[in-house]
């Protein structure tokens, strides 16, 4: 394939990588949420990948990346409050090791949505037993794996309060106000106090979470109550992260109601910020629905839907990078992708973004690294096997993986942008 030679934006030590989640890839029979999607019943061990691990890691050094997000099923390792599996903990070493073989700098998430079954039953993240817990496993992980400098503690922790304690559809399944604000601060002290854990035994380690970043609209402009919608999402989902991140206080702020702020130990707890971005959603207010939000993904600019049905807006992503650049850290969009079965629209999805990437570090943006979710097809939450986000095309019968026209165009884009 014919390399252009145009001027290069990015800098020579950008991280190109691809993403991914252990459970996703390889399920496990301990954890909380092999029991909660009964389409998992028949396919417990969903891609085969962590026997087929080092097959799978050979298709990232042909891809030609030089980083990799992956995650820690905290279920194979402590499968038992009190039993640790020193072979899953060689496990994840030896794919460590292979990464550094390869040149790849891996980035390990410690939490990625799924946990022991344990933990969920007896410490679930209102209690506050969950907080010890949760250091403890960090702690035995900081202090064994060698080789790794950039940590996420976790994955999209908004997204595990909205599942697991607003909307109840994943594990613990409430529906709890008062317990989700619990939850959040029980969380984010584990982050903060994580963070100083993981610097202890790793001096000049890179810390964050992956923070799931959306761009808010009204569904009608001229709808005042649908703006105020619109203000209240993108204030809370966007930007009371990042307040939290530089002050230690959660303001949780709704409109007509008084707000509850919370008090957690993070301030200045992070190294670089981590985004996840995927689209757009739109907002109306609808006084027959959940606290009076309705959400929709409208196809505005063209771009279409995804097969999920969620808008592809790209500019967003710009949108998304300019408020988080208010922490003045480097910036990692740690995932961005497309569920779609039609190859030639992940490619467009990707151009268009990395494009936009392209465009916020001409424009002076602080970002050092794209990670595209996901190397190959795999597990989608509560949707099944046959969301394809993968760059790689898996038959869940035969295990076989198949590089899609996706693959070569992404490894095509590192070559052709980076000064590598
Ligand atoms: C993210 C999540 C990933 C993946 C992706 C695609 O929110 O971190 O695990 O499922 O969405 O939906």
């Amino acid at each position: 394939m014919k390399v252009q030679n145009k001027k290069k934006i990015f800098p020579s030590d950008f991280q190109w990588g691809v993403a991914t989640s252990a459970f996703q890839l390889e399920g496990s029979p301990h954890a909380d949420w092999t029991n909660w999607d009964s389409c998992l019943n028949n396919k417990p061990l969903i891609t085969g990948h962590y026997n087929l691990f080092r097959e799978d890691l050979k298709l990232l050094k042909d891809l030609g990346v030089n980083a990799y997000r992956f995650s820690l099923e905290w279920s194979r390792i402590q499968p038992r409050e009190y039993t640790w599996d020193e072979e899953a903990i060689a496990h994840y070493q030896e794919v460590i090791d292979i990464l550094r073989s390869y040149s790849i700098e891996p980035m390990v998430t410690l939490h990625h949505f799924t946990h022991p079954r344990w933990f969920m039953e007896r410490h679930p993240w209102h209690r506050t037993a969950s907080i010890e817990k949760f250091l403890r496993f960090t702690e035995r992980i900081v202090s064994t794996l060698k080789g790794v400098r950039y940590w996420i503690t976790f994955n999209e922790p908004y997204v595990i309060l909205l599942g697991g304690y607003l909307e109840g559809v994943t594990p613990p399944g409430l529906r709890d106000v008062p317990r989700s604000l619990v939850a959040l601060k029980n969380i984010f002290t584990c982050h903060g106090k994580a963070y100083d854990i993981i610097h202890r035994y790793i001096p000049d380690a890179q810390v964050s979470v992956a923070h799931n970043m959306s761009v808010f609209a009204p569904w009608k402009r001229w709808n005042p109550l649908d703006r105020l919608l619109k203000k209240t999402a993108n204030y809370f989902y966007n930007h009371s992260i990042i307040n939290a991140f530089q002050t230690g206080v959660f303001i949780v702020k709704f409109p007509f109601s008084r707000a509850v702020e919370i008090e957690v130990p993070i301030k200045d707890k992070i190294d670089f910020f981590g985004i996840n971005y995927y689209t757009r959603i739109h907002l109306r207010f609808n006084p027959f629905k959940k606290m009076g939000v309705e959400l929709r993904h409208m196809d505005i600019d063209g771009n279409g839907l995804t097969n999920l049905g969620w808008e592809i807006h790209p500019r967003g992503l710009e949108k998304v990078l300019r408020y988080a650049s208010r922490l003045n850290l480097p910036l990692f969009i740690t995932e961005n992708g497309i569920a779609s079965h039609d190859t030639e629209e992940k490619v467009k999805y990707m151009k268009k973004h990395v494009d936009i990437v392209e465009r916020c570090l001409r424009d002076g943006l602080n970002v050092r690294g794209y990670f595209y979710w996901t190397l190959i097809d795999n597990y989608e939450w509560l949707q099944g096997l046959d969301v394809r986000f993968g760059l790689y095309r898996v038959d869940f019968e035969t295990l076989t993986r198949t590089p899609t026209f996706a693959a070569t165009y992404y490894a095509y884009i590192i070559q052709s942008r980076s000064n590598m």
